[in-house]
């Protein structure tokens, strides 16, 4: 059998674990809102059409923050036409989708959900066909107290108190081709500074992101970040990035490793801001928002695109999760929190439905697919300061990511209620390890759990009819501590949780 080893030390701190990490996403996109989180006539709707037993899953699942109302649909959104009487609302066509939006849904309708989840929101505005003035009326819309026609307007459609949104992503994906209003960095990252400039005019307390690259792959990626970041610098707060992940080619081993990705793209684009701190002899520093992650079998994303008519809330994207999807969230989640340093936002694309933990039926069910349980985990467990680990595992060949090794990990401690949390994933495709955790440093401290998802077969997973299929299980066979060291067995492909806790003096 494999073994590796973990070395765990209060003292190696990395950043205190930022709860808005465990962000999620909603877009008008297929059925995320419309039979996603919003049915009327659902029989577990409320009275505002909000589905209860989707808003029970979105708490249990741990949200923090939520971005909203896009993606690329955000990019030819009017905002005007989601607020005021439903029946009033304008039908328009979604460009980004393929399909057609009857705004029943819409600006009020999300910060009565985001209330009822307990979750913050996380506002876009459109700098794909629109500008400065459509941000800042929203902003004044949301944020003005009263006394303005648009605050007024605000108070006559039910809302008497500003919503207070403090943070707002400059436009979506505006180096992306495929994104309507698409602009050189150049053109972005001047319309980005004139918005935040004018937003800002409002007073302070806002934080803006700006876009950066829609993936590490794209051409412009690096250069993109530097020439928007050298006009946004004093106006903006984070930079955004996006990745998606999926298995290629027959790579099972390098998709289990997507992880690697993450970390590298995240260190380039700190790297990318800190020399345009140098350049432009920036103050503060500039963090990352990792607004938009996932696994989505893109490969496939065309041919789920409508391609006859503009149909309202079609399956789109619907991906089913299995076990090895499972472990790369785990693994991606892993990378979010090793890097709390700099990445201070996160959002799992999507929340529902369309590459979503969460799934649902029209007038049916709703249930947990395998990707919502490490991301549970992580959110519920994952308290305190962030700990580097230092991993010694062997390694194995990947094609994507050359030779990685079988386990990656990351620890929290929090202090206060003396618990000590790991995460981590055996990425090897085949072979289970024996993890020791050195525990010198963690003087009394126990064992109170370790659970695992894992299955005999990879590709299992959960669906309206077995919608617990795969499950986190206790792994009985860890444990106790012996001496300084608690040894784990980790099945292959496997997502673990091992809980510590000192007992009270
Ligand atoms: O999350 C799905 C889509 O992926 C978003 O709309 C877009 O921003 C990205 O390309």
């Amino acid at each position: 059998m494999l073994s590796a080893t973990l070395a765990l030390d209060p003292a190696f701190r990395i950043a205190e674990v930022n709860a808005r990490i465990f962000g999620s996403f909603v877009e008008h996109l297929g059925r995320c809102v419309h039979t996603g989180i919003h049915e009327p006539g659902h029989p577990r709707a409320d009275k505002d059409g909000l589905r209860l037993d989707v808003l029970d899953l979105v708490r249990e699942l741990g949200v923090t923050t939520v971005r909203y109302p896009g993606g690329s649909f955000v990019s030819g959104f009017r905002w005007e036409d989601s607020v005021g009487p439903v029946a009033e609302r304008p039908t328009r066509l979604d460009l980004a989708w393929h399909s057609s939006e009857p705004n029943t849904f819409g600006l009020h309708e999300f910060m009565t959900w985001t209330a009822k989840a307990g979750v913050e929101p996380m506002m876009a505005v459109n700098l794909g066909t629109r500008g400065v003035a459509e941000a800042v009326d929203l902003m004044e819309y949301c944020n003005h107290p009263q006394g303005t026609a648009l605050s007024d307007r605000r108070i006559t459609n039910g809302a008497k108190e500003p919503f207070g949104i403090r943070m707002w992503c400059l436009g979506n994906e505006m180096d992306g081709p495929w994104q309507t209003g698409h602009k050189t960095a150049d053109e972005y990252g001047r319309l980005a500074a004139e918005t935040a400039r004018a937003m800002r005019m409002f007073g302070p307390g806002l934080e803006l992101v700006a876009c950066g690259s829609s993936a590490r792959d794209m051409p412009t990626f690096g250069s993109w970040e530097a020439t928007v970041l050298e006009h946004t610098y004093d106006q903006v707060d984070l930079i955004s990035c996006h990745a998606y992940y999926e298995e290629k080619d027959g790579d099972l081993a390098g998709f289990l490793a997507s992880a690697v990705d993450m970390d590298n793209f995240i260190d380039a684009v700190v790297a990318t801001a800190d020399h345009v701190r140098a350049k432009v002899r920036g103050r503060k520093r500039i963090d990352i928002s990792f607004d938009e992650w996932n696994v989505w079998y893109m490969s496939k994303a065309e041919d789920s695109r409508p391609r006859d008519g503009w149909p309202v809330a079609a399956r789109i994207i619907e991906d089913e999760y299995d076990v090895a999807d499972a472990v790369v969230v785990g693994g991606l989640l892993i990378s979010l929190l090793r890097h709390s340093d700099r990445v201070t936002a996160a959002c799992m694309a999507q929340l529902v439905n369309a590459i979503a933990p969460i799934r649902t039926e029209p007038g049916g069910p709703a249930w947990r697919q395998t990707t919502f349980h490490p991301f549970a985990q992580a959110a519920r467990h994952a308290k305190g300061t962030v700990l580097r680990t230092e991993v010694t595992a062997p390694s194995h060949e990947t094609s994507a990511y050359g030779e990685v090794t079988a386990v990656d990990a990351v620890a929290t401690h929090d202090e206060d209620n003396r618990s000590l949390t790991v995460l981590a994933v055996n990425r090897h495709p085949g072979e289970p390890v024996a993890l020791g955790l050195g525990l010198r440093c963690f003087p009394g401290y126990e064992l109170v759990e370790h659970s695992v998802l894992y299955d005999d077969d990879i590709r299992a997973t959960n669906t309206l009819h077995r919608p617990d299929r795969v499950v986190p299980r206790r792994q009985a066979s860890t444990g106790p501590v012996d001496g300084e060291q608690l040894t784990a067995l980790l099945p292959p492909i496997s997502w673990n949780v091992l809980r510590l806790r000192r007992a009270a003096a």
